[in-house]
């Protein structure tokens, strides 16, 4: 056997025991990962911001892989917000740089069953990096086990503002009254017909939401934690999930 296929197997052996802590019949359909922690986590360590981000990017393959194999349908990444243009051009270059190296690595996209989307407003982004998300959802189209949005260049205020100008304007054209507006029709404008989120998942000890899916939220449950983003393991993912399958979620009901 070679050293290869041995870690593999090892691996394997390890994910089916976490997994199998886990009520299959309860789980969360989607569940959204704030990805957060990634400079703090740089700066212990003494290295730049950047290298935070890169130990990040690979961490989101490896929990996406897992939750996959758990069984998760929809998992919602938030990797750049509308807000984090605010930082040092530096930082946002070396984020960029990160972005684009992660599309072109076909084997993020090898090997797996996840299907990959991005949600946020992609106009202002360079066309070589939107030529690699549309490449990247193009050859990730027929994969049916799991969908992961990357929320890039996302902010919740901007995709409502977003879904009523849309609808502003088919009002105006006069396809539709103002009566025919629902939640189910705001849904519809949104960026991408995506479910809402069942649960978040915040490391790095803040406890807020900085503008991650606003909409979809309604109903979430919140999961936190002072672990940083790189620092977050398959065991960490596995404890928010079956955190979340001992709340009670009511709904509003009773
Ligand atoms: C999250 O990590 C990644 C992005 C927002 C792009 P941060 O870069 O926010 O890390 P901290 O919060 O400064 O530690
Ligand atoms: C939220 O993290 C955005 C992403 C993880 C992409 P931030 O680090 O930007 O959030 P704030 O500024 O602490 O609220
Ligand atoms: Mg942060």
């Amino acid at each position: 056997m070679g050293v290869n296929c041995h870690f593999s197997l090892v691996k394997k052996r390890k994910n089916e025991k976490l997994i199998s802590e886990i009520d299959k019949s309860n789980l969360p359909n989607h569940v959204g990962i704030i990805m957060d922690g990634n400079g703090r986590w740089a700066r212990r360590r003494g290295l730049p911001r950047s290298a935070g981000h890169r130990v990040g990017a690979a961490n989101l393959k490896t929990i996406t892989e897992f939750a996959s194999d758990m069984g998760i349908r929809y998992i919602t990444a938030y990797a750049f917000s509308t807000e984090n243009w605010k930082r040092p051009k530096e930082e946002v270059d070396a984020l960029m740089q990160l972005l684009l190296e992660y599309l072109k690595d076909k084997k993020l996209l090898e090997g797996n069953q996840v299907r990959v989307k991005f949600i946020g407003d992609r106009s202002v982004l360079t066309d070589e990096i939107r030529a690699e998300m549309a490449n990247a959802e193009a050859e990730s189209a027929d994969r049916t086990r799991t969908t992961l949005f990357l929320a890039i260049n996302y902010g919740g205020q901007q995709e409502v503002t977003n879904a009523v100008k849309n609808i502003a304007n088919k009002v105006k054209s006069g396809e539709i009254s103002p009566d025919e507006i629902t939640e189910d029709l705001i849904g519809e404008n949104l960026y991408t017909d995506i479910p809402d989120v069942d649960l978040i998942i915040r490391p790095s000890g803040e406890l807020r939401l900085s503008n991650f899916l606003l909409w979809q939220s309604a109903y979430s449950e919140f999961w936190f934690s002072d672990i940083n983003w790189p620092d977050f393991t398959k065991e960490d993912f596995t404890r928010a999930i079956s955190d979340y399958q001992a709340r009670n979620r009511r709904f509003g009901g009773v």
